[in-house]
């Protein structure tokens, strides 16, 4: 099994249309101390020709064209990518559908309450169902992902819930704290390649670790996993944002309640960070935060990574 880090940043990618921050002007003007990146998004093989992708960002295009094994090899019109999964219904792991909507047959699959987003927006209408199949996932019931004519591309996924918020567009504050949250709002994914035992683990949206949740990871070996903020309150004290991550529904890396403490006594043999938004000081190399992570047994994913199983 194969996998490439098509994007590592979160919503916004790395610089960000509009922010003139420090760490996104370093991105802009010295790619030796903080490399750009596109917003996050893997894809995976069991067979090194037929792929899945991991969400679908807004920046799959570029994606795509920097990718070489993603690209067009058969006949006039084709494409690799068989078949996506999307783990919740944010702009930044659905609008690259949009860009999928030329005629090609796909998969894909996602949970009722994301369907639901896909469903009740007409701009996704341009996904023709003559070519494009929609497949509801249920949760922790593992599934073999097909290409839309119904062939398995050799991969066995499970989606299951993880503490979360519902997207940020559908945010309803008369439904109380959580905004109308409901589960399947926000999924995590085990991906397994039945042939050779192989697996791995892809939580890029987290709001905390529950018992169970952690029970699960236990023993995995690999994790990719939310890493959007650095500190909580990073976005307010860089005069940028006015939501902690909390608020936003993302476990943050530093303190008592972070990501670093929380998966300090869980054995996991490799965890790589992704969806790492604009603010997060670990995106400058050598930062202090950079080597806080690293040496707590964490790597930060980059565009363009391969793991091989
Ligand atoms: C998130 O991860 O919190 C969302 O992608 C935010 C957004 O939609 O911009
Ligand atoms: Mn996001």
């Amino acid at each position: 099994m194969r996998i490439i880090v098509l994007g590592s940043a979160a919503g916004g990618g790395y610089p960000q249309w509009n922010c003139n921050s420090e760490y996104c002007r370093l991105a802009r003007n010295d790619s030796t101390r903080a490399f750009p990146r596109t917003q996050s998004s893997l894809a995976v093989t069991a067979d090194g020709s037929r792929y899945l992708l991991l969400n679908c960002s807004p920046d799959l295009r570029q994606q795509l064209n920097q990718t070489e094994p993603l690209h067009p090899r058969e006949g006039l019109r084709s494409s690799p990518v068989k078949a996506v999964v999307l783990t919740n219904g944010d702009v930044d792991h659905i609008a690259g559908l949009l860009t999928m909507r030329e005629s090609e047959p796909f998969s894909i699959y996602a949970s009722a309450r994301v369907h639901r987003i896909l469903t009740t927006n007409s701009i996704f209408n341009v996904l023709n169902p003559e070519y494009v199949r929609r497949h509801t996932i249920a949760l922790s019931a593992p599934f073999r992902p097909e290409d839309a004519h119904g062939r398995p591309l050799g991969l066995e996924v499970e989606a299951f819930a993880v503490p979360g918020k519902v997207a940020l567009f559908l945010e309803d504050a008369s439904r109380g704290g959580d905004f109308g949250t409901e589960e399947g709002d926000t999924v995590g994914l085990h991906v397994r390649s039945p042939e050779s035992g192989a697996s791995f683990h892809y939580i890029p949206g987290c709001a905390g670790l529950t018992d169970s949740l952690r029970q699960r990871l236990d023993g995995s070996g690999l994790l990719f996993f939310d890493g959007t903020l650095f500190r909580d309150d990073e976005m307010i004290t860089m005069g940028v944002g006015k939501k902690t991550g909390r608020r936003m529904g993302h476990i943050s890396m530093n303190g008592e309640d972070g990501s670093l403490a929380a998966f300090r006594d869980l054995c996991i043999d490799r965890k790589i960070f992704i969806h790492i938004n604009n603010t997060n000081p670990v995106l400058v190399e050598n930062s202090p935060e950079r080597k806080i992570v690293e040496q707590a047994g964490w790597t930060v994913s980059r565009d363009g990574q391969v793991i091989d199983l």
